[in-house]
């Protein structure tokens, strides 16, 4: 069985998770922790740790729907020309984050296309990342005909290794794309020395950290560009969405006119500055998240606080490593909550027998990523008649031979996810976790699949 998360398991997990409609985070129902009615696991048929959902996801209130039948009423549904709700959005998140600017997009990927296109990377260059990441952050770097260049995970933060950005610069490369991956910041310092050494713009893939500060500046206004991603399931949600953050006004004017099908400043309907294509943001998808996002702050607060909290009950468990965060981080956006799994002390239990007893207790979870660098489309991608015809078979022959991430492989095996909804609700939600992981351990010979 294949133990890594899929998009499927991802979404059952979430569903798991904001499951119940109709209790609300302080009223969430649970059962008693074990030890008050036995110990046996609820996956060997014993009474699981919680029977209740976690908080429901996404949180939908009046002034929800009094924004979103607003635009329905308006008829101005499209942002073309010039666009109520998304050019205040815009101007909000931008001036929330402390970026000049604002350009919002029609998802984190399209966000993410657009900065690439504004620094011109194509082909024959060489975009660097983490292989610790969505695809997304992959896709956009092989739909600009450039060479992905993985550089390792340091695997007590799941974040890129910055430390070993450096060996993986040359002449071709063009760019530098740190992913603040479960809204934990990558060491920004390290990145931005590094990049201002060899004069590389830097990309933030903020699509995960809404709320992320490094010293305390919010991530994505740290580099030249930063995208964020306002997909269903992230911590500010209006189903699709992406904005792109920079305080470069050239920048800004061509991500602006190139998501606009290329149109000039003015936004004449048909007079146009550059190439371009249509990745706009409705008038709905802005309105809902001006909603949304006057509850960001309160619930950021929520999650750290019970995710604090957590780590000190986790640190106490043999075998468990909650993510660690850099010493820079001011805040996590907490979109996930990341540990790592040593069946070493848990008498061996592989992590995807682990994962299904936790799961059977009540706890929704996942196994995270799988290899990046490794995914057999890359190299399909790479064979094909395009490629072949911009890079020499000894470019590519080089390419796989520094394409090995050792630490991230680990990573991959060992880490667990829970979702940033399950930290939405009261303290003891977090009790549940810790009990149903210790309950886990104390069973685990005899969880063990018999051979
Ligand atoms: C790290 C990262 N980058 C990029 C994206 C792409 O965002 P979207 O799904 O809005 O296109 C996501 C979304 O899941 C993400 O998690």
């Amino acid at each position: 069985m294949d133990e890594h998360v899929t998009r499927r398991h991802f979404l059952r997990s979430m569903s798991a998770g904001a499951a119940g409609l109709g209790f609300t985070a302080g009223l969430t129902p649970r059962v008693a922790a074990s030890g008050s009615s036995g110990d046996k696991p609820a996956i060997l048929g014993g009474k699981p740790v919680r029977t209740g959902p976690f908080p429901a996801w996404p949180i939908v209130r009046e002034n929800d729907e009094k924004a979103w039948m607003e635009v329905l009423h308006s008829k101005d549904w499209c942002r073309a020309g010039n666009g109520h709700f998304t050019t205040n959005f815009e101007e909000t998140w931008a001036r929330t984050l402390g970026a000049k600017y604002c350009v919002v997009t029609s998802c984190g990927t399209t966000a993410l296309y657009t900065s690439l296109n504004a620094l011109g990377v194509g082909p024959g260059d060489e975009v660097i990342l983490p292989p610790y990441t969505f695809v997304a952050t992959l896709n956009v770097i092989l739909m600009q005909h450039a060479l992905p260049v993985f550089v390792d995970t340091d695997r007590e933060t799941f974040q890129i290794d910055a430390h070993k950005i450096e060996a993986k610069i040359n002449s071709r490369t063009r760019c530098i794309m740190p992913v603040h991956l479960g809204g934990n910041p990558v060491n920004m310092d390290l990145v931005l020395e590094v990049a201002k050494k060899h004069k590389l713009p830097v990309i933030e893939d903020a699509c995960q950290a809404h709320t992320g500060e490094w010293r305390r500046r919010r991530v994505s206004t740290l580099g030249d560009l930063g995208c964020f991603s306002f997909q269903a399931t992230k911590n500010l949600n209006s189903g699709e969405g992406g904005a792109i953050l920079t305080s470069d006004s050239a920048l800004h004017e061509f991500c602006k006119s190139f998501q606009d099908q290329g149109r000039g400043p003015a936004g004449a309907a048909f007079a146009y500055a550059r190439q371009g294509t249509n990745l706009r943001m409705t008038e709905f998808q802005a309105a809902l998240l001006l909603q949304q996002l006057t509850r960001v702050e309160e619930q950021s607060r929520v999650r750290e606080q019970n995710a604090q909290y957590l780590t000190k009950l986790l640190r106490e468990i043999p075998g468990i490593s909650p993510a660690r965060m850099y010493e820079g981080t001011t805040r996590n956006g907490y979109h996930l909550y990341m540990l790592r799994y040593d069946q070493a002390h848990f008498a061996d239990l592989p992590r995807a027998r682990f994962l299904d007893a936790l799961e059977k207790e009540g706890i929704p979870c996942a196994g995270g990523y799988s290899p990046l660098n490794k995914e057999r489309f890359i190299k399909e991608t790479l064979g094909s008649r395009v490629y072949r015809k911009m890079y020499s078979e000894r470019e590519i022959a080089e390419w796989e031979k520094g394409n090995a991430c050792p630490e991230n492989d680990k990573l991959c095996e060992e880490a667990v996810w829970f979702f940033q909804t399950m930290l939405l609700g009261p303290r003891r939600d977090m009790d549940d976790i810790a009990e149903a992981i210790r309950k886990i351990q104390r069973h685990a010979g005899e969880l063990r699949p018999q051979s």
